[in-house]
């Protein structure tokens, strides 16, 4: 059994992070084992940035969005000689587990670790993307997706007063998933993904059909990785006489108080990744698959791509 771990959160910060690491540190500290908090990801690793941390340090930031152990994306940890010092700097404090809490290029970062020092790693998915293969869930996307509906049931009533096209840009550099549950569940008329080709020529034409039969507005989803909200917007605008107009969400999807599914599910999540890394178990990270706390194999999560849910395309498609 393990009698001193360390949580740090790394990459893009996603809502609920800090729910899971209150989760890891209290579970540790039930079970009396140290704790150490890693400020600022890999990066406060390497400048040995961290400290104990007792039960009133993780007290009320469950309901907080962000981080409060800060977070960075950080180059030094690709480097051979980055993961050497950080190795160094968790040995020198007798830290004898990491759980990294992140996502992919995180993970990724954690297995190198686990695989050049057979250093023991317990990985939380934490990021808004929900693209961590093996599991339907990764903390924060439930937050960031209601975010997003928040934002196109605003934009339906502009959208609709001034019988407009309106194309709302959402995050997901290389996953659909955000677009795609929300564009379903906001009642969007197109939702454009990386995972999928698309024709922007088919779309103008069908919906220059659409308003010639009455339609009041249109609301297109789209992912940042598939098309640029703008470009979308222009070429409907260059070949229809329909109104457009862009909005770009941005980092507000990543902010704000987490829901309760991203609250209970990262304090879930956190005391299972706490008890199998004291416990003696590595190269594992824990996520959610049709309702169920999952563990996955680190080196598979990080080593494949998740594909979209091919139901809800399907259905996409269908509710259109
Ligand atoms: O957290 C993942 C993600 O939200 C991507 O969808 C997005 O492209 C990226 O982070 C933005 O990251 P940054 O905060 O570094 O601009």
């Amino acid at each position: 059994m393990l009698k001193s771990i360390a949580i740090m959160t790394s990459g893009g910060d996603s809502p609920g992070m800090n729910a899971a690491a209150r989760a890891v540190a209290r579970t540790a500290l039930y079970e009396g084992v140290k704790v150490w908090g890693i400020n600022d990801g890999y990066h406060g690793l390497l400048e040995e940035d961290m400290r104990e941390l007792e039960s009133k340090d993780v007290g009320d930031i469950i309901q907080r969005g962000g981080t409060f152990l800060g977070t960075a994306r950080c180059k030094r940890w690709q480097t051979p000689e980055g993961r050497r010092q950080g190795h160094e700097n968790l040995i020198k404090r007798g830290i004898e587990g990491l759980c990294v809490i992140g996502g992919d290029g995180s993970l990724r970062g954690a297995q190198l670790l686990s695989e050049e020092y057979g250093f023991p790693i317990v990985g939380l998915p934490g990021t808004i993307d929900n693209d961590v293969w093996g599991m339907d869930y990764t903390i924060g996307c439930d937050t960031a997706a209601n975010t997003i509906i928040d934002a196109i049931n605003k934009l339906r009533d502009t959208a609709s007063a001034h019988r407009r096209v309106i194309v709302l840009e959402v995050m997901g550099r290389g996953s659909g998933w955000l677009a795609l549950v929300s564009g379903i569940s906001g009642g969007a008329e197109y939702i454009i993904v990386p995972e999928e080709e698309f024709n922007i020529e088919e779309i103008t034409k069908d919906l220059s059909r659409a308003y010639e039969h009455g339609k009041r507005y249109i609301l297109i989803v789209v992912a940042e990785g598939a098309a640029s909200g703008q470009e979308i917007c222009d070429y409907i605008a260059k070949h229809t006489d329909i109104e457009t107009r862009v909005s770009v969400l941005g980092h507000i999807q990543r902010g704000g108080s987490p829901t309760v599914i991203d609250r209970v599910r990262a304090s879930q999540l956190g005391e299972q990744a706490a008890l199998a890394l004291i416990s003696g178990l590595s190269g594992v990270v824990f996520g959610y698959s049709k309702g169920h706390v999952v563990s996955v194999n680190l080196y598979d999560a990080v080593n494949n791509k998740k594909k979209l849910d091919p139901d809800y395309l399907h259905l996409a498609k269908v509710l259109f």
